[in-house]
């Protein structure tokens, strides 16, 4: 019998319980501590523990004082990433942080800087990557059957951004903007996919239609609600996101496609749908499957990434390796998110080497 490790939550708004309710349904894992200033989101916690212990504070300082854990999973908002982060690497403890790494490129810049010695593990929870359908897809891509990967489109059409506590959320500075809050996930997949780093990204976007007459303070709320974005990458890949957050009526919330130089796959989400084809097969010979993951448990908002990823966590813990989602990463995934943004903002193809 392994002994137990020890997990605390930094956060427990919609992500943080997402994560409690994954750790719960693994074996050999306990979550003993909670940190949030938040009451009812204590509260969630605590009744998400399902009778299991759980020590709740209010403080995460607290929480970091009282040195009860092994591992950290960070799930508060965007903005106190670099803070909060500075915090908890002193412990030497595990960590786990939700995506963003951090709001900026230089914060980000910061925290990958530090996390090159960081004595334990070092996770960013950029989980598309363990979406069924979308990993089944990346292996395709990477199997060779395609032929030379040459293309990758991105298409995210859905709702829009959901309340979050205090309305955090609403504001680029605290989010670090659309392009890097929510679409990280995808420049980390196209990244992956193209194995390759990007070299330029040219943008067009704005907020058209989503939280035109939300007021907080006197402000009104600023995040960018659709978006086209592509980026060239250093070996030739060619990349586009298409982003829509008004786009409720759509069958497919997200749709990839990877095209190689003798074939194509695309994976659909949610409906974990898969097609792949041979240009020698034309439209006749797209085979077309649904992907599941039976190890899956829990299946959560991501269509059970969260918990597939928990696993790998845990298996990276347990034989002191390396993370498979690392800083490096996480920066990489707001370099291009802000470098999308710079270029909506100045109107103009915005060169990677910019931010390096
Ligand atoms: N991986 C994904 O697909 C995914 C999905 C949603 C959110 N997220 C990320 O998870 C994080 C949390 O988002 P959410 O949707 O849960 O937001 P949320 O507003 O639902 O929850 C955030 C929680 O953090 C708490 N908090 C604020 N400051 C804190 C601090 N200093 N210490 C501890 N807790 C603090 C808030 O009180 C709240 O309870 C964000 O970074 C977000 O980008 C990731």
């Amino acid at each position: 019998m392994t002994t137990p490790l020890r997990y605390g939550l930094i956060g427990t708004g919609m992500m943080g319980l997402e994560h409690q309710r994954n750790l719960n349904a693994l074996d050999e894992v306990l979550v003993v501590a909670a940190a949030d200033p938040h009451p009812a989101s204590l509260d969630a916690a605590r009744f998400t523990a399902e009778g299991r212990e759980l020590d709740c504070f209010e403080n995460y300082r607290d929480l970091l004082a009282a040195d009860m854990c092994d591992v950290y999973v960070i799930s508060s908002p965007n903005m106190t990433h670099r803070a909060v982060l500075d915090d908890v690497m002193a412990t030497g403890r595990h960590i786990v942080i939700e995506k963003p790494l951090c709001t900026t490129v230089e914060d980000a810049a910061h925290i990958r800087d530090l996390a090159a010695d960081y004595p334990a593990l070092f996770w960013v929870g950029l989980e598309y990557r363990y979406m069924p359908a979308i990993t089944r897809a990346i292996d395709i891509a990477h199997s060779g059957e395609l032929g030379e990967v040459h293309m990758i489109a991105i298409r995210e059409h859905r709702h829009p951004f959901l309340v979050k506590v205090d309305n955090w959320n609403r504001f680029s500075a605290n989010t670090g903007g659309t392009l890097v809050e929510k679409c990280c996930h995808f420049f980390d997949l196209m990244r992956l996919i193209a194995r390759a780093n990007p070299m330029r990204v040219m943008a067009s976007g704005g907020q058209d239609v989503n939280h035109l007459d939300e007021f907080y303070a006197g402000q009104r709320s600023d995040i960018l609600d659709n978006a086209l974005v592509i980026v060239e990458f250093e070996n030739g890949v060619r990349s586009s996101l298409d982003l829509s957050m008004f786009a409720e009526g759509s069958q497919h919330h997200e749709e990839l496609s990877v095209v190689g130089s003798r074939g194509k796959v695309e994976a659909f989400l949610p409906s974990g749908e898969l097609r792949v084809g041979l240009r020698s097969g034309g439209t006749r010979g797209v085979s077309t499957s649904v992907v599941h993951n039976d190890a899956v448990r829990v299946e959560g908002f991501h269509h059970g990434a969260s918990y597939l990823e928990h696993l790998d966590i845990l298996a990276a813990i347990r034989a002191d390796s390396s993370a498979l989602v690392t800083a490096e990463d996480g920066w990489w995934s707001v370099v291009m998110g802000a470098a999308a943004h710079r270029s909506i903002d100045e109107r103009r193809s915005v060169e990677i080497s910019e931010f390096l």
